[in-house]
């Protein structure tokens, strides 16, 4: 804590208002105005653009150096020396493993990867082109009806069972919610797999083949989850907080956590660059895009560009364009015609004035759709991968919260609606 005070001068209030000044480890000091309201005032910031709304001990973001720490860890040596399970249990303990503490972890998580028989029923509810991410929004929330026995929020070990059920069963349900589009069987997990093996097991295998995983996707899978395990504050993992912070259970908050990640502006963006990129659909076309982007008219947005903290090169995009080469190396496909106009429409972008000048750079869902249709992952089924991946993170950060003391999300507004008046009876109106 520092002992900086800011001040703060309002026509109509007595005198100045001091209030005190907090500084981070790291980031930006931040300004304490929660005594405002007792002088009748609130603060007004839309899209919470310049709001610190929690203080955290989880992951760090310099938007301007493009650096992500994960409990201090840059994330380009977790993606390189950790694994995916390591790092889950790096965000929600706040230091790494020793080699015991690893192996009780994954065989923990790989003990509850099975889910109840009877959430089969929920799946078979389900149209056969329903969107994954309706039925993980339903699933996971419905979680919490089979497990009575771990949902008091206010005991460590309820929050640490719920933690470890939420990452090792949502691959199962992810990998469900693709073989329900399919028609096919269910594929009950293989502990004696790795967590991302294990997830390509259920998502590809079949009950009448034993099934082939290639190390290089699997790794490549695995990779994808830990990149997108956490982001500090973004639109889902507040959700999840501000959820959380009313008391509800944690298979609820996770649900409203998915629920947000879904639209276009969050993790929906992988869906939507191979969608972009299917619908250039050859290199000749990138300039007419490049130019709707640009133009004020329309409403058009390059999709996996730009970012409201990184205002350089998000360090995950780095190594997702490295695992990128090399699964398509692995599958032979470098010449994948989307990967060309992807690396084209990325050349233009870092050169084009527009971009340059508002600090547009790809993000993290620029290679991760093209990485993903290599292995096989239907479009539709990128989101659910990211949800999969950042439970982690909603999980670490929804426990942080409860652990400490807290107060229920309740932002305040500025009210432009009618003054009071008097109700019209229907024969008048
Ligand atoms: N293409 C064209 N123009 C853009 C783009 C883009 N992708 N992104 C921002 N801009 C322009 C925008 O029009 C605005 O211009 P002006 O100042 O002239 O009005 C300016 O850049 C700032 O944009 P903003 O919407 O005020 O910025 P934001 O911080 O509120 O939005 C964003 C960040 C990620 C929602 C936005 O950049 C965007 O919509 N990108 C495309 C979707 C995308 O890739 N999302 C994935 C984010 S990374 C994964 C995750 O964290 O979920």
């Amino acid at each position: 804590m520092s002992d900086k005070k800011a001040q703060l001068t309002v026509d109509g209030v007595d005198g100045n208002i001091e209030m005190p000044v907090l500084s981070g480890t790291l980031g930006p000091d931040v300004v304490d105005v929660s005594s405002l309201t007792g002088k009748g005032l609130f603060t007004y910031d839309p899209g919470f653009v310049s709001t610190a709304a929690c203080e955290s001990k989880i992951t760090f973001i310099d938007g301007a150096k493009g650096q992500l720490l994960h409990r201090g860890y840059p994330i380009e040596q977790l993606a390189e020396k950790s694994d995916y399970l390591e790092t889950c249990y790096l965000l929600m303990n706040g230091e790494l493993p020793n080699a015991e503490q690893k192996k009780e972890y994954v065989d923990t998580i790989m003990s509850h990867t099975m889910v109840h028989e009877s959430i089969v029923n929920f799946f078979k509810g389900f149209r056969y082109d329903a969107h994954p991410m309706a039925m993980m929004c339903g699933v996971v929330g419905a979680l919490a009806s089979f497990y009575h026995d771990s949902l008091d929020i206010n005991d460590p070990e309820h929050r640490e069972i719920s933690a470890h059920r939420l990452i090792a069963k949502m691959p199962t349900l992810a990998a469900m919610c693709y073989k329900h589009s399919k028609g096919q069987p269910f594929m009950y997990p293989d502990n004696n797999l790795g967590y991302s093996e294990n997830f390509l097991h259920m998502m590809f295998g079949n009950p009448c083949e034993q099934s082939k995983i290639d190390p290089v996707v699997a790794k490549a899978m695995d990779i994808i989850f830990l990149l997108h395990a956490d982001h500090e504050q973004n639109a889902s993992t507040s959700t999840v907080r501000l959820a959380g912070s009313s008391g509800a259970n944690p298979f609820a908050c996770i649900s409203s956590g998915i629920a947000a990640l879904w639209g276009p502006a969050h993790g929906g963006a992988n869906e939507a660059v191979l969608n972009m990129l299917q619908e250039i659909g050859d290199e000749s076309r990138i300039d007419e895009f490049v130019k709707r982007a640009k133009d004020k008219n329309d409403p058009f947005r390059l999709m996996g560009f730009g970012h409201r903290v990184y205002k350089n090169f998000d360090p995950r995009s780095r190594v997702m364009q490295g695992i990128c080469d090399e699964v398509l190396g692995a599958m032979g496909a470098e010449n994948d015609p989307l990967l060309r106009i992807a690396k084209k429409l990325e050349k233009i972008a870092l050169e084009d004035e527009y971009f340059v000048e508002k600090k547009l750079y790809p993000n993290v869902d620029f290679y991760s759709g093209i990485i993903m249709k290599a292995i096989g992952i239907p479009t539709d089924m990128f989101t659910v991968i990211f949800a999969t991946g950042r439970t982690a993170g909603w999980i670490a950060h929804w426990n942080e919260m409860i652990s400490n003391p807290y107060k229920i999300g309740r932002p305040r507004q500025l009210y432009t609606g009618y003054t009071q008046r008097d109700y019209v009876p229907l024969g008048q109106r």
